[in-house]
């Protein structure tokens, strides 16, 4: 850990000098999050322009999946800190490097290394750990996808090894699924296109992401908390809607963050890990996590007294966290619903009408149909009512094409 004694000023011999690998939306909130602290940060992602580069001190577009590239960029600019904010990063890389003393890796390289491909993340939890999670088979070809479905049975989901947001990912309701999965999977897949895993369908009533924080308690040792559970809704593997807290029984509660607290404990360093679980009455499954914010974790910019994104970059500096709520709330994605450059948005006054609401743009350069382009944010006396508000104030903006009209 490379927690820094002092803060100094950004740009100067005293900077205290952060990189963030990947600088979506997500990116863009621990950066303004480090902003505020007067950390130097510099913005890496695969494009121009990304939502962090417009909030950072530099930016750099690279593959992050090159090895040589990201090794070459972390000996010029020399960052205290790397910190990833997407798997689709050269993680052995990360791990080199770190071994060497040439980088330090939120929350450490090892973690980004497992939670990059499922298999390593699953086979921890389940057999490392003990954890329970849905039953589960790899198959590398067709034919071991057809004998793995049959072991596990029917549902199952296929999901790529290697892939994030849904993408590649179906779920088969018998033996005439399996040829198609295989191809959606093989399409869908980041790299290693050949390799799936097949998990039983989890009949759940509900899932939840319960964000588990590492800082350092005043003794200077890691210490674990945990915020509010989120409840959220998925559409074909991505996140729409999300609120917080999510009402749970407390044996729900306390076996949900007894399985965040070992696997994040397990996987170390300090920061925030978005733990995915699935509930069904009192049981809990572990599904999988994300050792850095997660998607559905933007409602705690309403929700919380300090967001996923001041918690993380609080966590990785070393200093001290407050998870509390504020109040309840939620959130719901404002997508692009077209394929088109520098989009504009309208009826943001009627959307900021709604009780309650705020938004966040994202300023992506393009759009796509199902992009993330921005997020509506709603506070309210129950989730109930938050979850109301956001989808009534994302239902108002609107995505048009370009041109100041
Ligand atoms: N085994 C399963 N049983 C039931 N639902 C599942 C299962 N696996 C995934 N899902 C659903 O699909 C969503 C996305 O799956 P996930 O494994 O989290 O993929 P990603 O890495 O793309 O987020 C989950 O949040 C859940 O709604
Ligand atoms: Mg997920």
């Amino acid at each position: 850990m490379n927690t820094p004694a002092r803060l100094g000023t950004p740009l100067s011999s005293s900077a205290f000098k952060v990189m963030l690998l990947g600088s979506g939306e997500l990116g863009k909130e621990v950066i303004i999050a480090l902003q505020r602290l007067g950390v130097e940060v510099i913005a890496v992602d695969r494009y121009a322009n990304a939502p962090g580069h417009q909030v950072a001190h530099r930016s750099h577009v690279i593959d992050m999946t090159d090895g040589a590239a990201l090794a070459a960029l972390i000996e010029r600019e020399r960052p205290h800190l790397v910190v990833p904010e997407i798997e689709a990063i050269a993680t052995p890389t990360l791990m080199e490097l770190e071994k060497a003393g040439k980088a330090s890796v939120i929350p450490t390289a090892r973690a980004a290394w497992l939670t990059m491909n499922r298999e390593g993340i699953r086979r921890l939890a389940a057999e490392e750990l003990g954890l329970p999670t849905s039953p589960y088979r790899f198959a590398d070809s067709l034919e071991e996808l057809r004998a793995a479905c049959q072991e596990i049975g029917f549902p199952c989901v296929v999901k790529p090894v290697m892939s994030s947001s849904g993408k590649g990912q179906s779920k088969l309701d018998g033996s005439g699924d399996v040829d198609a999965a295989w191809q959606y999977a093989a399409a869908g897949g980041r790299v290693d296109a050949g390799r799936v895993i097949v998990e039983g369908f989890i009949d759940f009533d509900y899932e939840i992401t319960q964000l588990t924080v590492r800082a350092l308690d005043a003794a200077g040792k890691p210490a674990t908390h945990f915020c509010e559970p989120i409840g959220h809704v998925q559409v074909k593997g991505d996140y729409v809607e999300s609120w917080q807290p999510h009402p749970m029984s407390d044996e729900a509660l306390r076996r949900s963050r007894d399985i965040a607290a070992k696997v994040t404990g397990n996987l170390g360093g300090l920061g925030i890990f978005g733990v995915e679980l699935f509930v069904k009455g009192d049981m809990v499954w572990f599904s999988e996590v994300s050792p850095r914010p997660h998607d559905t974790g933007m409602v705690t910019m309403a929700s919380q007294v300090q967001s996923e994104f001041e918690l993380h970059a609080k966590a990785i500096l070393g200093l001290p966290v407050d998870t509390s709520l504020a109040s309840p709330g939620a959130s719901a994605v404002i997508y692009g619903g077209m394929e088109a450059q520098g989009v504009a948005f309208e009826g943001l006054s009627e959307a900021l009408s709604v009780p309650g609401v705020d938004l966040r743009l994202f300023g992506k350069p393009e759009a796509f149909e199902r992009r993330r382009m921005g997020v509506a944010l709603a506070r309210a006396e129950d989730v109930e009512l938050a979850r109301t508000r956001a989808k009534q104030a994302a239902g108002k903006v609107k995505v048009v094409s370009g041109g100041q009209g």
